[in-house]
């Protein structure tokens, strides 16, 4: 198994510039809301480390539930078919509705997410995502709050994956794809 500094490209975004981000990120959030209760929904797994940092950094009441899903492709690229693989604890109706992603590429994951959990008549749902890549975008969607726009670059850490290695990490890291051999 190699060691991530083998593949290694670049480190795109230190922990500093991420805590300093969530925290503005959370600081806006509970303006935003101020007077109101936020449910958050965070989509497992990329999303977890994110989530558990922006709980910390909104000031409001909030409360946060979870879901899973698998996109049909490769681990590298969804292919617009979404498959819900863990609905909701909780009813989401009338309430203040915040999804909390990893990464928005296609647009496909948050796209079907979106038209799920509108099913289910919050009061309000918004997107909140650490990284957008823009130029990867074949679905439109609606982000209302987003970390940082990154470039067309697979990265790994903090919550995202390569091959479900390096969530661990707590900086995002671009990889050399030349340099990376999967593990057995
Ligand atoms: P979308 O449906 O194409 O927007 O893809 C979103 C999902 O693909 C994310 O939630 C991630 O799980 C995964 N993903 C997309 N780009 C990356 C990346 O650069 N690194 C790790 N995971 C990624
Ligand atoms: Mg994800």
């Amino acid at each position: 198994m190699q060691n991530y500094e083998d593949y290694l490209d670049e480190i795109l975004i230190t922990e500093d510039q991420l805590r300093q981000r969530i925290t503005e990120l959370g600081a806006q959030i509970s303006n935003d809301y101020r007077g109101e209760k936020l449910h958050l929904i965070c989509i497992l797994r990329g999303g977890v480390m994110f989530l558990t940092d922006l709980m910390r950094a909104i000031k409001i009441p909030n409360t946060v539930d979870f879901m899973a899903v698998s996109s049909y492709g490769n681990n590298r690229q969804s292919t617009g078919q979404v498959r819900i693989t863990l609905d909701l604890k909780d009813n989401i109706q009338d309430r203040h509705v915040l999804l909390v992603e990893d990464i928005v590429d296609s647009g496909y994951t948050i796209a079907s997410v979106l038209d799920f959990l509108q099913t289910r008549h919050p009061k309000s749902l918004k997107v909140c995502t650490l990284l957008n890549k823009p130029e990867r975008r074949e679905v439109e969607v609606p982000i209302d709050y987003c970390g940082f726009d990154i470039p067309n670059k697979f990265v790994f850490g903090y919550g995202l994956d390569i091959d479900e290695f390096h969530r661990n990490l707590p900086f995002i890291a671009c990889v050399d794809l030349s340099r990376y051999s999967p593990s057995e």
